[in-house]
């Protein structure tokens, strides 16, 4: 069966385009979601996407996706800092997911150095702008493929 990526956008990444475009380029979600789709029908995967400004919807989407999906592609914006009920939601459904940030968190403000996100996915990609979410679901395809085999 085709593997099936739940991708998660946090909040103000609904902006992207024109939010801080020397910070996060100028690619728009809807550009994003669009690469990662034709990226996703190249490995003969499916990938659903969602983007919410609020913590509790993504926690909704992400123990919905316990019903359907195979992995999970997040980005979880400034949640990303400080949500341990994200983190937690994620480690309770236990699908292996993969953190993405457009920016390079680490040179970026101090409080953005912290991720209490990374330590329930397999990893973190950060700071290859649109590029990040590509090799994030490269990463996460080829996982999920692996442990089928
Ligand atoms: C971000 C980095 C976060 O620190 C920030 O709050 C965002 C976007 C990124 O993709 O670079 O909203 O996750």
């Amino acid at each position: 069966m085709a593997i099936q990526v739940l991708v998660l956008h946090g909040p103000n990444l609904n902006l992207l385009g024109s939010r801080e475009p020397e910070v996060y380029g100028r690619f728009t979600l809807t550009d994003i979601n669009n690469l990662l789709s034709e990226q996703a029908e190249a490995a003969e995967a499916a990938v659903q996407f969602f983007q919410s400004n609020h913590e509790g919807a993504l926690i909704d989407a992400i123990h919905e996706a316990r019903g359907w999906a195979d992995g999970i592609l997040i980005n979880p914006g400034a949640l990303t800092h400080y949500s341990y009920a994200l983190r937690d939601a994620l480690a309770a459904v236990a699908l292996p997911a993969v953190e993405v940030h457009l920016s390079n968190v680490q040179a970026r403000e101090s409080f953005r150095h912290q991720s209490v996100i990374t330590a329930v996915c397999l990893g973190q990609i950060s700071g290859f702008g649109w590029r990040s979410y590509q090799l994030g679901l490269q990463v996460l395809l080829q996982t999920i493929q692996e442990k089928r085999a």
